[in-house]
C-alpha cells in the first residue's frame, strides 16, 4: 500500500509539525509530510521540510482573501495530499477553501472543545475556573473550532496554574494526541459522515481520548 500523504497548514513555531515528523520518523506513523503551507513566509515550521515542500504567500499580496486561498488550495492539491492538517494556522479559513477539502481537513485546538474556541483558551479556563483542560482534534468545517471532535486530551488544572504552565502541559498533550489521530486517519478508519466522526464506519457520539499509552480510547 503506497504511504498516506499529509499536508500541513501552519503559521508558527511549527512543534505540532514536528511531533508528527518525529512519529513519522520512530515508524509510528506510516505516512510522509507531502507540504508545509503558511501564510507567513518567515515562519519557523518552513524550516523543518526540505524547501521543495514548502509553500508560503502573505495573503495581503492578494487581491482577496478568495484569491489568496484559491492560490492556497491549488498548491495543497498540487500536493496530492490524502490528509490536511491545521497545526496552529492563525488565519480563519473560507468556506470555499474548506468545502474543497471537506471531510480530510483536521484542526488541533488547544482547549476541550466545545469549550473555548478561538484565542487565549488557556487563559479562558483559568478565568472559567475549569477544573479540567486540555486539546482537541476536530473535523474543520467553515465555522471557527467547530467541527466534530474526534479526540480529545485532557489534564487536571492546578490552583497554581498559570495561562503559560497550562500551555506548556496542554501542548505537550498536542504533541501526542496529533500523531495518535493521525494514525487513526492514514490506516483509513477515520471518515466524517453528515458531520459525524466516524471510526471503522460506526458514528461516535463522544470523542475518543488518549490514555497514558497514546492509545485513542473510546
Ligand atoms: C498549538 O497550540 C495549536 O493547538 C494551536 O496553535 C499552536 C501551534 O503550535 N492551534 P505549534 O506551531 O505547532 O508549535
Amino acid at each position: 500500500m503506497s504511504q498516506a500523504r499529509i499536508a500541513v497548514l501552519a503559521s508558527g513555531r511549527g512543534s505540532n509539525l514536528r511531533a508528527l515528523i518525529g512519529a513519522i520518523e520512530a515508524g509510528r506513523l506510516p505516512a510522509q509530510v507531502v507540504g508545509v503551507f503558511s501564510d507567513k513566509p518567515d515562519a519557523a515550521v518552513l524550516q523543518q521540510v526540505p524547501p521543495a515542500l514548502r509553500w508560503s504567500a502573505k495573503p495581503a499580496n492578494f487581491d482577496s482573501r478568495e484569491a489568496y486561498e484559491q492560490a492556497l488550495g491549488d498548491a495543497i492539491e498540487a500536493a496530492r495530499p490524502d490528509w490536511i492538517v491545521c497545526a496552529g494556522y492563525m488565519r480563519i479559513l473560507g468556506d470555499a477553501l474548506v468545502q474543497r477539502f471537506a471531510g480530510r481537513m483536521l484542526n488541533i485546538h488547544p482547549s476541550l472543545l466545545p469549550r473555548h474556541r478561538g484565542l487565549r483558551t488557556h487563559a479562558a479556563a483559568l478565568a472559567a475556573g475549569d477544573a479540567e483542560h486540555g486539546c482537541s482534534v476536530h473535523f474543520v468545517i467553515p465555522e471557527l473550532d467547530a467541527g466534530t471532535v474526534i479526540a480529545q486530551a485532557r489534564l487536571a488544572v492546578a490552583p497554581d496554574d498559570t495561562p503559560e504552565s497550562l500551555a506548556a502541559r496542554v501542548l505537550a498533550m498536542e504533541h501526542r494526541l496529533l500523531p495518535a489521530v493521525l494514525q487513526l486517519a492514514v490506516s483509513g478508519r477515520l471518515a466524517e459522515r453528515d458531520g459525524t466522526a466516524c471510526v471503522d464506519g460506526q458514528p461516535m457520539f463522544t470523542p475518543l481520548t488518549l490514555d497514558s499509552h497514546d492509545r485513542l480510547m473510546p
